[in-house]
């Protein structure tokens, strides 16, 4: 358990780095990477800034990170990455799958990653912060499928889990990897093979606070059904949101929503892009002003959006309706602001 998704990315990607080291006869947590080849990571466009943090903090840089995409969405290139894998000529790689990307929820291909992760000796790390959730309900499981193929999924707690914030989740396959990664050893500490877990062996914190609770108390309470009805609760919502924003006339839905996310703007018409981008960057400012709801904008390929993301579970229907009457009436008023 971590403090959210990038601590979890963090610790899978660490023990990735191991097994990219042990495949070059090396144990980078003793030696360090000095020395070593840069440390081949590969992604579609989707990847979150996460992943990239946690790449300088491992000292893999963010530079090494090398971006697949078959459109200006981000979409993964499968065919580029394979021929890049190819001519790696049997070294090892890391691949970085996405599943639920921030902008529309969208998924790489998991099962193509892992694919290719068996063909050509990759590790396949998952970055599934909300999406993994899809997998609780047979309405979008097949989003994520092959995601129980990764060598590391990284999940949060504070997000669908609707724990409060300091909560995320690392599943790695093979946890002796992490106690080479985070070892911590003294004479008045438990030895690593003591059979109480120690987390401070695992995972980058020594000392933590019981942030098991909060998840086990719900897990209790709501169990794996009740789980699943929120986010089938979610999931309804998210289209009926979509519907509303496709029979309004000034609002223009700009991505299909698989998931929980509906990427959409506000547009009056007639108004060139460049304009367009203006009013809505300034909308999701009036948005936040406003107060009464709480939306983040992004730029979907080149157009500045809003994302608004369900996963709170009071969220209602009512509240579906009176964001989009506000949208609408503060988009109204950042146009004729606009116009003068
Ligand atoms: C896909 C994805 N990965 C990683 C993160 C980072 O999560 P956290 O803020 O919990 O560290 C997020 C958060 O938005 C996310 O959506």
């Amino acid at each position: 358990m971590t403090t959210g998704a990038t601590m979890a990315n963090f610790v899978g990607l660490a023990a990735a780095r191991e097994w990219w080291g042990e495949r070059h006869g090396l144990d980078v947590a003793e030696s360090g990477l000095s020395g070593m080849p840069s440390v081949p990571v590969f992604s579609s466009g989707h990847v979150h800034a996460a992943t990239l943090k946690c790449l300088a903090m491992l000292g893999i840089g963010r530079s090494s990170l090398r971006l697949f995409r078959r459109d200006d969405i981000g979409r993964l290139d499968t065919d580029a990455l394979a021929i890049a894998l190819r001519e790696l000529d049997g070294a090892p790689a890391i691949l970085v799958g996405n599943a639920g990307e921030v902008n529309a929820g969208e998924f790489d291909p998991l099962e193509e990653l892992a694919d290719l992760a068996d063909e050509y000796d990759a590790w396949l790390h998952v970055d599934g912060a909300f999406g993994l959730f899809a997998r609780l309900t047979p309405r979008t499981a097949h989003l994520a499928a092959g995601v129980e193929r990764a060598d590391s999924v990284t999940v949060d707690g504070h997000k669908w889990l609707n724990v409060p914030y300091d909560c995320g989740f690392s599943f790695v396959a093979e946890p002796e990897r992490l106690v080479k990664a985070f070892s911590y050893t003294g004479d008045y500490l438990p030895a690593l093979d003591d059979p109480h877990p120690n987390f401070g062996t695992i995972g980058p914190e020594s000392s933590r606070r019981a942030r098991a609770l909060a998840t086990w108390a719900t897990l209790r309470a709501y169990g794996r059904r009740g789980y699943r009805e929120m986010v089938e609760g979610h999931l309804d919502l998210a289209q009926k949101l979509a519907s509303l924003v496709d029979a309004a006339p000034d609002l223009e839905r700009l991505a299909d929503v698989p998931l929980n996310i509906v990427c959409f703007r506000f547009n009056p018409g007639g108004e060139p892009e460049e304009e367009l981008n203006r009013i809505n960057h300034r909308l999701g400012e009036a948005i936040l002003e406003d107060g009464r709801f709480y939306v983040g904008t992004t730029k979907y390929g080149s157009k500045t959006a809003l994302r608004p993301a369900l996963v709170n579970w009071r969220t209602r229907e009512s509240d579906v309706d009176g964001f989009v009457g506000v949208v609408r009436e503060l988009g109204a008023q950042v146009v004729a602001a606009e116009r003068g």
